[in-house]
């Protein structure tokens, strides 16, 4: 049966138009996270969002019990999580699903992250840091004041390198023209989340040089155990052919996930 815990909102600061970073002291549940693993969130004590919101585990400080969440104001869950006051309880449901697979020492990886997507990206970047890897970032966002998670990684001395749609800071484009410049021969492993299209870039691209990777799916969701089916997803490597992100991922390797290319030429893909 999934944990829960009752945390309290530290801190929950606007860091862009959009974007809030709540801080939660939830010491059990923290103990217990792995990069790329979801805490589902009980909004309000009535029913009304009836369903808890999934949402990425974005770092974790593991002596102090903080777990911190970086999430884009969606619509009513959001909204109202946004208001979260300090002090405040947060009832926590987690971590649930499968994270990324850690790298060994010494490796070298590379990170791709559009929008909100770099969520579950930090916590792996820390935990890679400490295992002395070489971690590069390529990070994509909408425009500059979006780019706010790079720092982050930076002070964990990733390397980063940024692409924004509106040219208004970094590579003027969307991030997976920065693969243009990368050598795949440099890195072990490849792991990334953000919108669809470009992960179907990132994962083409991956394929293409025999890069081993790992990529984080987004399904709306219920329950979040495996009970409901409310976010199966027909992947190529399940018999008989769909998984259930919540519990058969988020985290799934690139091999397994079929993601359309034409996708990818319709849509931008640093949201
Ligand atoms: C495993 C997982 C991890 C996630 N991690 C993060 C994260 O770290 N940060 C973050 O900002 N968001 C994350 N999300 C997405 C987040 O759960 C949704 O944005 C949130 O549940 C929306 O709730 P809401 O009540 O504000 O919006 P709603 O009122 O429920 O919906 C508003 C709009 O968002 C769309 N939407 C809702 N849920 C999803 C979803 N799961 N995927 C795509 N579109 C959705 C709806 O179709 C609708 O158009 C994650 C989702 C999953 C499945
Ligand atoms: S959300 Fe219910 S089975 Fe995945």
């Amino acid at each position: 049966m999934a944990a829960l815990e009752i945390g309290r909102v530290l801190d929950n600061r606007q860091v862009a138009r959009d974007k809030y970073v709540m801080d939660i002291a939830a010491p059990a549940t923290a103990r217990q996270c792995q990069p790329g693993q979801f805490l589902h969130i009980r909004i309000t004590d009535t029913y009304d969002p009836l369903l808890r919101r999934p949402l990425s585990v974005y770092d974790v400080l593991f002596d102090s019990g903080i777990i911190s969440l970086l999430y884009r104001v969606v619509g009513q869950g959001t909204s109202l999580l946004a208001k979260a006051a300090v002090d405040e309880a947060v009832d926590i449901m987690g971590p649930l699903g499968q994270g990324f697979t850690l790298p060994s020492e010494n490796e070298s990886i590379i990170l791709v992250g559009g929008g909100v997507g770099v969520a579950p990206l930090l916590y792996l970047a820390r935990l890679s840091r400490v295992r002395q890897c070489r971690v590069r970032l390529l990070l994509g966002a909408a425009g500059g004041a979006q780019l706010g998670a790079a720092s982050r990684f930076e002070k964990l001395g990733v390397e980063v390198k940024t692409a924004c749609l509106d040219g208004s800071a970094g590579y003027h484009g969307v991030v997976t023209d920065l693969l243009e410049h990368e050598d795949a021969g440099d890195y072990s492993r490849l792991y990334t989340c953000g919108p669809a299209p470009m992960m179907a870039v990132v994962s083409s691209w991956a394929q293409a040089h025999g890069l081993w990777g790992e990529l984080s799916l987004e399904e709306h969701m219920a329950c979040g155990v495996g009970a409901c089916l409310g976010c199966a997803c027909q992947l190529k490597a399940f018999e008989p052919g769909y998984a259930k992100v919540c519990t058969d991922g988020p985290v799934f390797n690139i091999q397994a996930v079929e993601l359309s290319p034409d996708q990818a030429r319709k849509e931008g893909h640093n949201e």
